[in-house]
Parts: structure tokens; sequence; C-alpha cells
């Protein structure tokens, strides 16, 4: 575990960021803590370097990655800009967990997986603000983990699924949303949400005040081509329970685990990874990647997993489970 340096969230200790730059700068991979999951990052402006970020992950090639940056001068460098009227918007919600599909510049074809536009967002997470301007490099960066598993919300989890193949993991404890960014992008006078995420829906539509449409993409015409995959799924059977009731009568059969909320978990006798309570979804949203991984390293072959609101971080919640369990239910 000689490539896991532990660091600071808030201060973090500038040696490491020095050292961890150094690998940017050179090509090399460094996976670290955002506030939404950990990502894996290599500098963006370099072919070679982003090409590291698909093998190691054994990601498709047709996927593109986000570029994380720290200033809007990157913004500037790698895209051809917003739309004049939404520069005060994003200084307002930037850094955080919105993503936004530009149209790219000074980009090659692999972070791109060649497309004319590029997803950019600014994390509010003091790790990577730090190496990006310590590298100068815009960082390329997709979720740290193995391609199709679920996202790492800590760095044993990237660990768990990358090993030495990364150059260095910067372990600053767990990411805060536990889910992924929110992706947008405009279309006309509307706001298309790609991938539900951290940055809820509603947020989007009362900061720009634009008409918000959830993508209702087909998987043969992806706008944002990594929603196609099969994605954060574990690898033993997960079912979604639609009803109280269908739950309890599966937790009777004595062969399934219940992942879920502490009040349903309450009235079951069954084994139960509980993710929180429903009245607290960021707490849900945060436990639950790592449960997906806890039931691979069950003794049980499947789980069933309880729907939660489609509100605020519940609509990426809901997107999230229902990838893990491509569409079964109880
Ligand atoms: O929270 C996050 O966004 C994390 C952290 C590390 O920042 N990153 C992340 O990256 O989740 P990744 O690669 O796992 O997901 C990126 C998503 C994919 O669904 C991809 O298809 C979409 O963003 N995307 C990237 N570039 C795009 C583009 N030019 N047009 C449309 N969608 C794009
Ligand atoms: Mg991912």
């Amino acid at each position: 575990m000689e490539n896991i340096r532990k660091v600071d969230s808030i201060v973090p200790d500038p040696e490491i960021i020095r050292e961890a730059a150094e690998v940017i700068r050179r090509g090399g991979t460094v996976a670290f803590p955002t506030e939404t999951v950990y990502g894996i990052g290599a500098n963006a402006l370099d072919d070679d370097a982003c090409r590291g970020i698909f093998s190691v992950k054994g990601r498709q090639q047709d996927n593109p990655i986000i570029v994380h940056i720290s200033d809007f001068d990157q913004l500037e460098y790698v895209t051809q800009g917003l739309p004049a009227d939404l520069y005060e918007v994003f200084e307002r919600v930037w850094p955080g967990p919105l993503s936004v599909v530009l149209e790219k510049k000074n980009l090659g074809v692999i972070p791109t997986a060649g497309l004319n536009t590029v997803a950019v967002r600014m994390p509010a997470h003091r790790i990577p603000l730090e190496l990006i301007r310590k590298s100068g490099k815009p960082i390329a960066a997709p979720s740290a983990n193995k391609s199709g598993s679920p996202s790492p919300v800590h760095a044993s989890e990237v660990f768990e699924d990358l090993g030495t193949k990364v150059d260095l993991i910067l372990d600053g404890g767990p990411a805060y949303f536990g889910v992924e960014s929110t992706v947008i992008m405009f279309k006309g006078d509307e706001i298309v949400l790609l991938r539900p995420g951290a940055f809820s829906a509603e947020d989007v539509q009362r900061i720009f005040k634009k008409r918000v449409k959830v993508s209702g993409e087909s998987p043969q015409t992806p706008v944002s081509p990594g929603m196609k995959y099969r994605h954060y799924a574990p690898e033993k059977d997960l079912i979604l329970g639609r009803s109280e009731e269908k739950i309890i009568r599966a937790c009777e059969s004595g062969n399934v685990l219940f992942i879920g909320s502490s009040e349903t978990a309450a009235k079951l006798n069954c084994e139960s990874i509980i993710l929180g309570s429903k009245n607290d979804l960021y707490e849900v949203a945060r436990n639950l990647f790592p449960s997906f991984r806890k039931l691979d390293k069950s003794k049980y072959s499947t789980g069933v997993i309880e729907g939660f609101e489609e509100k605020g971080i519940g609509l990426a919640i809901m997107n999230r489970i229902n990838k893990a369990t491509s569409g079964r239910e109880l």
C-alpha cells in the first residue's frame, strides 16, 4: 500500500500535494477525494496521461471524462466559454457538485472520447483544488472505481478496485456526498439533466430559472455516453423491493440481505445494512455505494433494496439504485 498517502481534507499537507502534482505533471495518475466521490485524475491536456486513466479503470474508450478546473481562466482555456448571462450563476454554484457540458477547446480526443464537447466542473474540495493549482493543469477525472463497479466513497475502496495500478492515492477521508456530480447541458432555453447527482434538480431549476428536462435518452443514442453502460452494480444480485409487504415476505425466506432505511429495517427480522433514516437522504446517499460493496462481501447472494422518494438528492439515489438493479424488482 505504498501508493497511499493520508492527507488532511481541510488543510492538505503542501509536501504531499507537491508530490501528487509532480505525478500529474509527468503524466501519471492520482486518485483523490472530491465532495462527491473519489476520482482518478490525470493531466487533461496530455492524451497519453488520459489513456492511463482508461487502462487503469478498464473504461470504454467512447466514454468521455469530466475535466476538473480550479478557476474560471481554466474554464476559458478548455471550453469555448459559458453563455454570457450565466457566468454570474456559475460564480455562485462553483466550486460545487455540478458539471456542465460545453464546446471544448485545447483538449485532445482521449479525455473527450472524440466529442467536440467536454463536461467541466470545479470541485468543492480542498485536495483536488490544490492539486489542480499546484500542477497548473486541468485534471480529467472519472470516478476511481474499476469500470462498472460502485463509485468509491473511501480511499480503501479505490485501493480495493485499482490497487497499485494508480500511481498515487490521496486518502483524505470519506467523500462528502457519496453520489457523483449532476451533469447538465444547455439546449435552447432549457437545461437538460444528463445525470442526476449531488446537486438537486430542484436547485438547478431554482438557480438557473430555466426549465429542467430530465434526459429520457435511450441506451442506443446516449447524449451522455457514460449512461449507457451497466453501472454502479454490485456483483451479487440486487433487487428493488417496491413495497414494504414484499420486502417483509422476501426477508422471511431468510436468504436475502436487506438494504434500506432504519425505519423499515426496524420492522424486519432479517439481517440489514442500514443506509440511514428516510428523513435524511444525504445520509442514505453517503452509505449507498459502500452498501453495494458490503453486499458483495456478505454471505448472501441476493440483496433487496428499498426505494426512496425522488426528491432532492433522492433522484440521484434512485437513479443509481435503478442502474444497480438493472430494473429488477420484487
Ligand atoms: O462527481 C463526479 O462527477 C465524479 C468526480 C470524480 O468528479 N466524476 C465522475 O466521472 O463521476 P465519471 O466519468 O464516472 O462520469 C462522467 C459522466 C459520464 O456519464 C459521462 O458520459 C458524462 O459524465 N460526460 C462526460 N463528458 C461528457 C460530454 N462531453 N457530454 C456528455 N456527457 C459527458
Ligand atoms: Mg463513474
